[in-house]
């Protein structure tokens, strides 16, 4: 039987094992290896921080998702393909390894998140929409 997300632990794993995905994926692997040119020891932490804020309520990620996505788009495909497969990677990678409230938890923030930002990158009044 599988377990829940409990700690940071949890979090590291399934941040890890979803950017491996994500690495391997034709859609969406170049934007973050070629055109971003990702520095994974800097982007994992971050993502690590991200995460435990969003699940655990701990204040610990500073930064503006926001703003870095937008910039993204100036180079990069960011559409209702991307996004479709960013969240079937998400989702895959949370069921793989847990089960239970926060791994639903975490699907659903995922989901919210995903779609927010997809629609403000893509809203004709995306100016305003920046945070
Ligand atoms: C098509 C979908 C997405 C793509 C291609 C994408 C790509 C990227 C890339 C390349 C970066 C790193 C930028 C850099 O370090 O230079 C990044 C950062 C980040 N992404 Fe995404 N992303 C996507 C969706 C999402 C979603 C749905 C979330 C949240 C649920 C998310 C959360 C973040 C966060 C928190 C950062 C760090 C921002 C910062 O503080 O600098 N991304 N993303």
């Amino acid at each position: 039987m599988k377990i829940d997300i409990s700690n940071r632990a949890d979090i590291i794993f399934l941040v890890d094992t979803f950017y491996t995905k994500v690495q391997q994926n034709n859609k969406i692997g170049p934007i973050f290896t070629e055109i971003a040119k990702v520095d994974w020891s800097h982007h994992l932490p971050k993502m690590h921080d991200f995460w435990e804020s969003i699940l655990f309520g701990k204040a610990v990620y500073k930064g503006n998702p926001m703003l870095t996505h937008f910039a993204l788009r100036e180079k990069a495909n960011m559409h209702q393909e991307e996004f479709n497969t960013w969240k079937k990677l998400f989702f895959e990678t949370v069921d793989e390894l847990f089960e239970g409230e926060y791994a639903e938890m975490i699907k659903q923030k995922a989901q919210s998140i995903a779609d927010l930002m997809h629609y403000k990158l893509n809203s004709p009044n995306q100016r305003i929409n920046i945070v």
